[in-house]
């Protein structure tokens, strides 16, 4: 459903961010896209929401498909009325309005005002806290319930796809529960397709199907998530199983362990 094929993407006409990225989310599908601080997670995902321009952010090559059809030259409404929907990272909502306000801005593009009503009625079913604070200040929510006004936003477009940016970001563990729970009931009812972007891989690779790894604007690693749960490198890595040398990159890991090879 969505192809990204080997994009490079330049900010302020010089540094290359995205050196050859290629990544697909099937049909219904929930793919991860794990790497470090600074890897270009939130650039792909900008890449794909035609949010690079309004960064000073240019594709230098490659493509984005949508259905097979080029998307990477459309402007991000477009892209929304395609049926691809964002929760950027630190949700990003508007604290002086309220919690409907916010939803209703997720509907911007549509006028059938009828299946919005229901749209809305559907998003307070999965999130049953936002009906009750439904005419409260988004500012006096928790930072859960944010992000649940952050999915409800999503949600109101009727996307097809939905890119979530670290979701888990600063939330305590059972809230990070509740959301996914609703994030994979929206998946199983609607086969609404996610790609979700995490720092949090252990939670990410029980969460997804197929998971990329990235680093320093690569790929470096890509496989179905039981797979990449068992591998060592990432284990090492991403989960943490030996605390001996502390967090490294993927690429240090690798070379780091070709050398104890060589030597024994
Ligand atoms: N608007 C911008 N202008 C210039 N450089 C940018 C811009 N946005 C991001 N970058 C740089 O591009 C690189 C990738 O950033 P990006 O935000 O895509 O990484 P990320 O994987 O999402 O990181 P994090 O885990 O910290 O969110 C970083 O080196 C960052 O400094
Ligand atoms: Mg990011």
């Amino acid at each position: 459903m969505l192809e990204i094929n080997n994009i490079e993407v330049v900010y302020n006409d010089v540094i290359l961010v995205l050196k050859g990225i290629s990544l697909a989310v099937p049909e219904g599908g929930i793919v991860a896209l794990l790497g470090a601080n600074g890897a270009g997670k939130t650039t792909t995902l900008k890449t794909v929401a035609g949010l690079l321009k309004l960064q000073n952010g240019e594709l230098e090559g490659g493509t984005v498909a949508w259905d097979k059809k080029p998307i990477h030259d459309l402007d991000p409404d477009r892209v929304v009325r395609l049926g691809i929907s964002m929760v950027p990272e630190g949700r990003r909502i508007f604290h002086d309005l309220s919690v409907i306000e916010n939803l209703m801005i997720g509907a911007f593009a549509r006028r059938d005002r009828d299946q919005v009503r229901s749209d809305l009625a559907g998003v307070f079913d999965y999130f049953p806290i936002l009906a009750e604070r439904r005419n409260l200040r988004a500012v006096y929510l928790s930072g859960g319930e944010q992000q649940m006004v952050a999915v409800g936003r999503a949600l109101m477009s009727r996307p097809r796809l939905i890119m979530l940016d670290e979701p888990s970001l600063g939330l305590a563990p059972l809230v990070v529960r509740d959301i996914f729970q609703i994030l994979r009931r929206i998946n199983r009812e609607r086969g609404t397709a996610l790609l979700l972007v995490e720092q949090n891989a252990r939670l990410a690779l029980s969460f997804a199907q197929y998971g990329y790894i990235m680093e320093n604007g690569r790929i470096v690693l890509d496989g179905p998530c039981r797979a990449l749960k068992e591998n060592e490198d990432v284990q090492e890595f991403y989960l943490g199983m030996t605390e001996e040398t502390g967090r490294k990159s993927y690429a240090e890991v690798k070379h780091y362990k070709r050398r104890k090879r060589w030597l024994s």
